[in-house]
């Protein structure tokens, strides 16, 4: 039987190996789940965003911390592979 928790952390765990973690894009950690999630529907829909594309996508999560940048960057630094999506 397939636990679906585990296919979800399956499923993004290459967004949280090579992105945030590498990139210094959590802090507190308070916004990261929103912000992983966001990205990976993000990516999902469209695998090279623009920076513009980037911020609108991850617009409806607040990060006390970051001041976004490093989250900017470490979304785009994900691979374009299909492993990813
Ligand atoms: S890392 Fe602290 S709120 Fe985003």
């Amino acid at each position: 039987m397939v636990n679906p928790m585990n296919l979800l952390l399956n499923q993004i765990k290459p967004l949280l190996t090579c992105s945030a973690v590498e990139k210094g894009a959590i802090q507190c950690g308070y916004c990261t789940p929103g912000m992983i999630m966001s990205a990976k529907n993000l990516l999902d829909t469209n695998a090279n965003p623009t920076e513009q594309e980037i911020r609108k996508g991850i617009s409806g999560n607040l990060c006390r911390c970051t001041g976004y940048q490093k989250i900017f960057e470490a979304i785009k630094s994900i691979p374009n592979t299909q492993e990813n999506k």
